[in-house]
């Protein structure tokens, strides 16, 4: 079972502008970790592409724009995501399992974050800039700066779905040539 899969294309972002934020996290809205932003991207069908014509009405775009240490989690906003990366700074990210059964997990701002001591690192890679890797966002995972520092800036517009699995998805890259 993999949790990721980098495409086989890099594939350029189309000029977009950055909207309304649609979601943040962080303890509070000075210390944002991670920020989503819907976008105005006149030239969508660059990435959509990517996507079998019949299943493009079930993707979205977003912007995502992570500033440092972004806790362990599972996505609860998609099941999916396709990320297109801009700015990397080399920031690592990572998957998780579960070593006890029910690993210490605490809110913070309504989101939940789980705690490193009860899980196990078993993959990640290193993204960059011009990139776009599917990513199974149902797994645990988390993204951090290498050489622990806590400030980074990874900037990647998203494509992302909240219908189709990890599994359907490669599937479709597959069908249409993003995926070997
Ligand atoms: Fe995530």
């Amino acid at each position: 079972m993999s949790y990721y899969i980098k495409l086989n294309k890099s594939i350029s972002v189309p000029e977009f502008e950055e909207l309304e934020e649609t979601m943040y996290f962080g303890e509070n809205k000075e210390k944002t970790v991670l920020q989503y932003l819907n976008v105005n991207m006149p030239n969508s069908e660059n990435l959509y592409k990517i996507i079998p014509k019949e299943f493009r009405k079930d993707f979205r775009l977003n912007s995502t724009r992570i500033n440092s240490q972004l806790g362990v989690h599972l996505d609860t906003d998609a099941t999916c995501r396709i990320n297109f990366y801009m700015v990397t700074d080399n920031c690592i990210t990572r998957f998780f399992l579960p070593k006890v059964d029910y690993p210490f997990r605490k809110t913070i701002n309504g989101k939940v974050v789980f705690s490193r001591s009860d899980l196990n690192e078993i993959d990640s890679f290193v993204a960059q800039p011009g990139e776009a890797w599917l990513l199974n966002v149902q797994k645990l995972h988390d993204v951090t700066p290498p050489n622990g520092i806590n400030f980074c800036q990874r900037r990647a517009i998203t494509l992302f779905t909240t219908k189709f699995s990890f599994i359907e998805v490669s599937e479709m890259l597959k069908q249409t040539g993003y995926i070997d």
